[in-house]
């Protein structure tokens, strides 16, 4: 894109701001500034204009999760099913950690957050650490592709590198990244970031399969044989990845995806739940739920949306190649964006000050044909680590790996 062009693609969305400082930067730089302005998706700032308008949900009926109980006694053939399947090398897992893990507040790449008390316990380590309870369990490699984004991909492979990958297996470790969005003010401006340097951050979590495609790993998941892809987020230090019974009860029960769940700790928790959505699977968010939903009893007298998800689905892949074939929504999200000044200064906000847009990998639930919310026990599985401290923090997740007899 010429600086001519870039002019004009700016002034038709008016935002000329970014041209600002052209002049004052070298060749190099202004040859970058113009490929970034090339390369964005301006249609999202739309979505500032009408924010109010949020994207409506549909009519809400429960989708009844497979309990503790039905698991416990189907555990065998879940068991068989699962290791086979893993034997196979039809099991792929997919960290996402492309996220800016702003509550944490660390400047690094939250896996590499050190959790450990008595010894370094990189949250990381703790994930391949629980990886490999499978790997040894069923003597396979599980391959895993590791999500990440231009803001923490050169840190985050460095540190696996450095770290030889916690004992895992790097031929079986696949890294890609994610796509980044613009970030803008709150009247739709997109920010400069530096002078020749657009402000960006991850475009969310719920585009990780088409950046898999686009950046051509979708061949590699193949070359490997996966016809499952268990994602997870980085930061539930507990949680059990490509764990057999889970696949198994997926793969018995003909869904297209499964689900963790764990029983919602109060009606009032803010989790989103399970449920169904005009009849397809989906998960309404905590601030979507109405006091009568909040209410509403199943035929047996239990809360009829009591089952929370914890970023953990396995899906089917050949499902996954249809459903990234349809529209997700997009959501605004309010974010601290550092920012230039007035004056061309470098700012690093303490409060909110503008927009991000992402798509999340919860919507993908929607668009799939059927869902098994898996239920699982909450202490042993859910530990994700949000902030420092208090709720969902690294005091929280440190209590709960004790309990566990994790040694920190
Ligand atoms: P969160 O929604 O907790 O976001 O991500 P975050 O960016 O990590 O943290 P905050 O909100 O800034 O404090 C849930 C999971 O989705 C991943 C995260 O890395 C985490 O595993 N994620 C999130 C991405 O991979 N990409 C994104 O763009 C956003």
């Amino acid at each position: 894109m010429t600086f001519e062009e870039a002019k004009k693609v700016l002034a038709e969305h008016d935002q000329e701001q970014l041209l600002k400082y052209y002049n004052e930067l070298s060749e190099e730089e202004q040859k970058t500034l113009l490929n970034q302005i090339a390369s964005i998706d301006f249609s999202v700032l739309e979505l500032c204009k009408h924010k109010e308008e949020a994207a409506g949900k549909g009519k809400i009926a429960p989708l009844a999760a497979m309990q503790l109980p039905e698991i416990e006694s189907r555990k065998e053939e879940f068991t068989k099913i699962g290791v086979d399947a893993l034997k196979a090398g039809k099991v792929g897992a997919v960290l996402l950690a492309g996220g800016m893990g702003t509550r944490l507040g660390s400047d690094n790449p939250k896996g590499m957050y050190n959790i450990g008390l008595t010894k370094e316990v990189y949250i990381f380590e703790r994930l391949i650490e629980n990886m490999m309870d499978v790997v040894n369990q069923t003597g396979a490699w599980i391959p895993l592709f590791i999500m990440t984004s231009d803001k923490n991909s050169e840190t985050t492979i460095a540190f696996l590198e450095e770290k030889n990958f916690f004992g895992y297996n790097k031929d079986y470790v696949t890294f890609f990244k994610q796509e980044m969005a613009p970030a803008c003010d709150y009247n739709g401006k997109i920010y400069l970031e530096e002078k020749g340097k657009i402000s960006t951050s991850p475009n969310g979590n719920g585009g990780w399969f088409l950046s898999m495609i686009r950046c051509g790993v979708l061949d590699k998941v193949k070359s490997f044989g996966v016809e499952w892809l268990n994602i997870f987020a980085v930061d539930n230090v507990l949680q059990r990845i490509a764990d057999p019974v889970f696949v198994g009860a997926t793969i018995a029960t003909g869904s297209s995806v499964g689900a963790k769940v764990v029983k919602k700790a109060a009606p009032d928790e803010k989790v989103g739940v399970m449920c169904l959505e005009d009849g397809r699977p989906s998960i309404v968010e905590y601030y979507e739920l109405t006091d009568e939903l909040m209410n509403a009893k199943d035929a047996n007298g239990e809360p009829a949306y009591n089952f929370g998800v914890i970023l953990n689905y396995l899906f089917n892949l050949q499902d996954l190649e249809n459903i990234v074939k349809k529209s997700m929504p997009l959501h605004i999200v309010e974010k601290k964006i550092p920012y230039l000044d007035e004056n061309g200064n470098p700012v690093k906000p303490e409060t909110p000050n503008g927009y991000k847009f992402e798509t999340l990998v919860l919507d993908m639930i929607h668009l799939a044909d059927s869902c098994l919310p898996f239920e699982v026990i909450r202490n042993k599985e859910f530990a994700p680590i949000k902030n420092k401290t208090g709720i969902d923090s690294v005091e929280s997740a440190r209590a709960l790996c004790a309990e566990n007899g994790i040694k920190l």
